[in-house]
């Protein structure tokens, strides 16, 4: 347990850049490769394919408005297609499963990176193996970052960190065990971040900047700061998975489910020479959860402050121009994410190999539709991921929660139903047409085929 560093995913270099008619193009080149690592060092190693042979992927950081072109060659074991969750890309280059690419082929996926900034991120979303593609490793964080955002002095550099939590199952030889088949639901016995089961970083006694995301197949978490007593630290919350607040938000936990985005400012100040945990505290009843379930990683704070720019204290102010939609209290529709049939998971019962049907809603490109999200029943929890659009969340209601105040602090691309919860999203439904999918972000589920599509359609000329 916190025996190994935290690996700190390399930068994506783009391979070259164009500039034509004032706008600039970056042309990136990517391949899916089997790989081995080792994930412990005193092991064998473990099996992987990764983009560019690394898992997690490289961070891309790309400025807000530079356009950029990904060639994803299939070297893998599978067939393939690219998802870039949180960009509103034009649906030729979303990842449409079942859009996909052999082994020996490739695809440029064209990216216009034209939203506000905000931590993205890239994963597998191939047809039927998205689960056991994204457990083993094709998945990492693609930042688009605003210049204009300097001025708000949030940590940067080397105080600015990915944090990708996921869930895994280690063989004694230092391989992976295979994710099973059930459509149930994945859980692991093993905690890691960035790849690594369990790790430590070395923080400085300042504030840092951390983007968690959560790329686990079927587990959310509830996430705290401890301190070497065990008590809870305050921390604020800044951005979720469409960018920055209005404002941050304190707060001493942070529930995060599949496909989720939170970034956090957490200020190790007062703890100089004393390790600080991360630890989970939402243990699954679903199953007999591990014994180490609730540990994340831990953060060895030293003694000196090597650069002490942005580490001033949060602006009240982070974000005042949130694109929120425009008020609507009809509901447009309602969408149940229910048990049933031969694919075992549905939305309305109409899965997504019924090509007939599976296009479930129409909003004429460009309006605002209030959709009512509601989970039927069972214990297995559904986080429901809208394509192209970011989400208001409007109201929880039929569970024991309501909204919690940094899930409506800003827009969403993800919200978590568990079970009898009914959630309602407001969305502008743009600013392209085309077909886009929607699903349940619990990979397991997706597969066994929780996912439909809505197709924004085109405005008469
Ligand atoms: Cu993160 Cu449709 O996916
Ligand atoms: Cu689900």
């Amino acid at each position: 347990m916190y025996q190994y560093p935290l690996p700190i995913p390399t930068v994506a270099q783009p391979e070259f850049t164009e500039t034509v008619d004032g706008r600039t193009v970056q042309f990136y080149s990517v391949s899916i490769e089997p790989y081995t690592k080792q994930v412990y060092p005193n092991l064998g190693p473990a099996h992987l394919v990764g983009y560019n042979a690394t898992s997690p992927g490289a961070t891309f950081y790309v400025p807000k408005d530079t356009e950029t072109i990904i060639r994803y060659l299939n070297n893998g074991e599978e067939t393939a297609s690219v998802h870039l969750h949180g960009s509103y890309t034009h649906s030729a280059w979303d990842g449409w499963a079942s859009d996909v690419m052999q082994v020996g082929q490739w695809k440029d996926y064209y990216y216009p990176n034209s939203e506000s900034a905000r931590t993205i991120w890239y994963h597998d979303h191939a047809d039927g193996h998205t689960a056991s593609d994204a457990y083993y490793g094709q998945a990492g964080t693609y930042i688009i970052y605003d210049p204009a955002e300097d001025a708000l002095g949030l940590p940067t550099g080397q105080y600015d960190v990915p944090l990708g939590i996921s869930d895994k199952i280690y063989q004694s030889n230092g391989d992976l065990a295979a994710p099973g088949k059930s459509p149930i639901n994945f859980f692991g016995d093993t905690i890691e971040v960035n790849g690594q089961p369990w790790p430590y970083m070395a923080v400085e006694p300042r504030k840092y900047r951390f983007r968690i995301l959560d790329m686990s197949l079927s587990r959310p978490y509830d996430l705290y700061f401890a301190d070497p007593s065990g008590n809870w630290i305050q921390f604020q919350v800044i951005a979720s998975d469409s960018g920055l607040f209005g404002g941050p938000i304190s707060t001493s936990d942070l529930t995060i489910s599949m496909g989720e985005r939170y970034e956090v400012i957490m200020d190790f100040s007062s703890y100089a020479g004393k390790n600080i945990t991360l630890g989970n505290n939402m243990q699954q009843a679903q199953i007999n959860e591990f014994g180490n379930t609730n540990k994340v990683m831990m953060f060895v704070v030293g003694n000196t402050v090597t650069d002490n720019s942005n580490n001033g204290a949060v602006p009240s102010t982070l974000n005042g121009n949130i694109q929120w939609p425009a008020a609507r209290t009809t509901v447009d529709h309602t969408f149940n994410f229910q048990m049933g049939g031969e694919s075992v998971w549905t939305i309305n019962g109409v899965d997504f190999n019924d090509a007939n049907n599976r296009i479930l809603a129409r909003p004429p490109q460009g309006t605002v539709e209030l959709w009512e999200l509601h989970h039927t029943g069972g214990p297995a929890v559904h986080p429901v991921h809208i394509h192209l659009v970011n989400m208001q969340v409007i109201s929880r209601t039929g569970g024991s929660r309501g909204v919690l105040p940094y899930e409506t602090a800003g827009l969403k691309d993800v919200v978590l139903l568990e079970p009898g919860e009914t959630v309602r999203v407001l969305a502008y439904y743009g600013p392209w047409n085309g077909v886009y999918m929607f699903h349940c972000h619990n990979l397991v589920h997706e597969d066994h085929t929780m996912m439909d599509a809505f197709n924004t359609t085109k405005l008469a000329s």
